[in-house]
């Protein structure tokens, strides 16, 4: 048997003290699975005092993070402190320095510089490792990246974040608004302090962006993934669309299409017969569809101590054995530069929702907006008062390019019959 694996870790919040606890308990079986030990010897945090309820007394502990990965006694650095940039970035370039390799739960890090890192992994002959950065404990990127490997991939899309799709489901569960549930999600701890990055889709769209990389052989490109998270789904669009045969999910969507990587981040209505649909709760799920496989459907938690510890271990085991494999799935330097699909051109069937004053020839108005676009309606319901006096209107398009529904929306908008936003959410249709 090999000399065991010494893993430096840095980031002592629940995941870092998950790994503790798995690498403890799960010990003999680990053991046999890398045919060798894995042994955490030096770990850093910030603050050194706090209880996680593991003993790191046998533990060498480390003031500067960022030094862990220049020990003798290291062999492998395990990076939970998070953040695109700043320490964990510097841990991250350091590590390959040494030529060691890195395993991470950093989404924000990997969407914003995970070409760069694969670059550096490769050249150092060491692994880049990131199970938990999307999807948590779902062994989505292992999956993809190995068991999906000889697939071409058409579309991958998926439940990314679990605090949005907790607030949605009790949303629709409770007849709860968005800022009620908001605030209870935070005084139970389930939501951050901050919850803009869930909320806001940028934690969604971090994720998107790993796993369109990965399943299109694509440079990681965050910047072009188009972004709305949930602040703006009204209780009334949850009863509409449940009505209509529907459930609101957060959907992170990547399709390879003949204008370039198609990346979006936005609440869609899923029908009721789609696995996607009855994904509620904390859950994570994913979904791709390769050319031989057909629809590969993942789920599981995607966050918390025991699902993200685990995958950030299976890692470890994958380090211990020295299956490295490329990041992306194939060398960073043969990962394509994509084109962005223009957004407009995505074509599709969308959900409105407008709140107007409740007079003669309002509908009219609407429904020439919609002939002047060329958007056809599907169906069409008017009901209820909304908070502020006017009356719902919902719509469902047939399908029609998104360009030409924005167009119709915003001639919408500048009659003085709607009130406030109008709501657009579009339609999974496969
Ligand atoms: N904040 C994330 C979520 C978990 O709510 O799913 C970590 O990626």
């Amino acid at each position: 048997m090999s000399a065991p694996l010494r893993v430096g870790l840095a980031g002592l919040g629940t995941v870092g003290a998950g790994v503790i606890k798995v690498l403890d308990e799960n010990r003999e079986l680990v053991e046999r699975r890398a045919n060798r030990a894995i042994e955490v010897v030096a770990v850093s945090a910030r603050d050194r005092h706090r209880e996680r309820g593991v003993d790191l007394a046998r533990f060498d502990w480390v003031d500067d993070a960022t030094t862990l990965c220049r020990r003798e006694d290291v062999d492998v650095v395990v990076e939970l402190i998070g953040g695109a940039d700043g320490p964990a970035l510097t841990l991250a370039r350091a590590t390959f320095d040494c030529g060691k390799s890195f395993v991470t739960a950093n989404k924000a890090m990997l969407a914003h510089h995970g070409l760069e890192l694969a670059g550096r992994a490769e050249k150092a002959g060491a692994a880049l490792k990131y199970e938990a950065a999307v999807a948590g404990g779902v062994p989505v990127i292992k999956g993809l990246r190995e068991g999906a490997a000889a697939n071409a991939l058409s579309q991958v899309y998926g439940i990314l974040n679990g605090t949005c799709n907790y607030i949605l489901t009790a949303m629709e569960k409770d007849g709860l608004a968005f800022a009620d549930v908001l605030a209870e999600a935070q005084r139970l701890g389930y939501a951050e302090a901050d919850p803009s990055f869930d909320i806001d889709g940028v934690d969604t769209a971090h994720k998107l962006a790993i796993l369109a990389a990965l399943s299109f052989g694509a440079q990681p490109d965050f910047a072009s993934v188009a972004t709305q998270g949930i602040r703006a789904v009204d209780i009334a669009d949850i009863v509409h669309a449940a009505a209509l045969g529907f459930r609101i999910k957060l959907v992170g969507l990547a399709r390879a299409e003949a204008g370039g990587l198609f990346q979006r981040v936005h609440p869609c209505l899923v029908p009721l017969g789609h696995p996607l649909a009855h994904v509620d709760g904390s859950l994570n799920a994913v979904v791709a569809e390769g050319n031989f496989v057909g629809r590969l459907f993942f789920q599981g938690r995607g966050a918390g101590e025991g699902p993200t510890a685990s995958a950030v271990v299976a890692d470890l085991i994958d380090v211990a054995r020295g299956e490295f494999g490329p990041a992306f799935a194939m060398p960073a330097g043969r990962l394509a530069k994509q084109a962005a699909a223009a957004q407009g051109d995505h074509v599709g069937r969308s959900y409105l929702r407008l709140t107007v004053a409740d007079r003669p020839g309002v509908l009219a108005e609407l429904t020439a907006a919609l002939r002047d676009e060329s958007v056809s309606i599907e169906s069409l319901i008017q009901r209820g008062t909304a908070a502020n006096g006017g009356v719902y209107v919902v719509m469902v398009t047939h399908e029609c390019s998104e360009r030409a529904v924005r167009a119709a929306l915003a001639r919408m908008s500048a009659s003085d019959s709607v009130i406030g936003e109008p709501m657009m959410m579009h339609i999974l249709d496969f």
